[in-house]
């Protein structure tokens, strides 16, 4: 079975669209330094790309969970593979994800790192998947909410690939 990519949202909307999501973000901010936190792998082209239109004082800070694996479907556990390097305590933190999905994965990040007693903490996904939403996310900053699809590029992958793409793409398994 081999995918096909087919382009769902372009380069140039993603663009826009972190654009406007950065000047949402600069003025809620009012100039207080951020620690930006970017979940490993999927987050990191978010992150960047947001990271560079933020105008306040800015910390990058990483974190690795486990997810997915090689299939579609998210587990129920999540494993920290790679924690931050830094206290978080009374720091402003904007947590930056690709997507979210089942949202089992940051609503558990989010109760850990909450537990650390940053001083604010927020989240920002370029993607929202509502549909399969089992675990409640607050989310302040959403980039698009898209239907029930499964997606690559922007850093998002299947079986690690498709990562590099600048436009997020759906991708369809076709038999032949
Ligand atoms: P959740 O725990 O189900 O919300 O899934 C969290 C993680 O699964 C996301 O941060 C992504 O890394 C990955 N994921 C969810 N949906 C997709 C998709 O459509 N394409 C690629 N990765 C996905
Ligand atoms: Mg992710």
């Amino acid at each position: 079975m081999k995918e096909r990519v087919e382009v769902m949202i372009s380069a140039e909307a993603i663009e826009k669209r972190l654009d406007e999501l950065a000047d949402e973000i600069n003025r809620d901010f009012h100039g207080e330094p951020v620690e930006v936190v970017c979940v490993l792998k999927g987050g990191v082209v978010t992150m960047v790309e947001l990271a560079k239109r933020l105008t306040m004082p800015v910390t990058l800070n990483f974190m690795e969970v486990s997810s997915y694996g090689n299939s579609t479907e998210s587990s129920g556990h999540i494993k920290i593979l790679r924690d931050l390097d830094e206290e978080i305590t009374g720091k402003n933190v904007l947590l930056v994800e690709d997507i979210i999905d089942s949202g089992r994965t940051l609503s558990k990040l989010r109760k850990l790192l909450l537990q650390r007693g940053p001083k604010t903490f927020k989240i920002c996904t370029l993607l929202d998947k509502p549909d399969r939403r089992v675990a409640e996310v607050p989310t302040e900053y959403i980039g698009f909410t898209i239907p029930d699809a499964f997606v690559v590029g922007y850093g998002m992958d299947y079986a690690q690939r498709y990562r590099n793409l600048n436009y997020i793409g759906e991708v369809h398994f076709d038999e032949n």
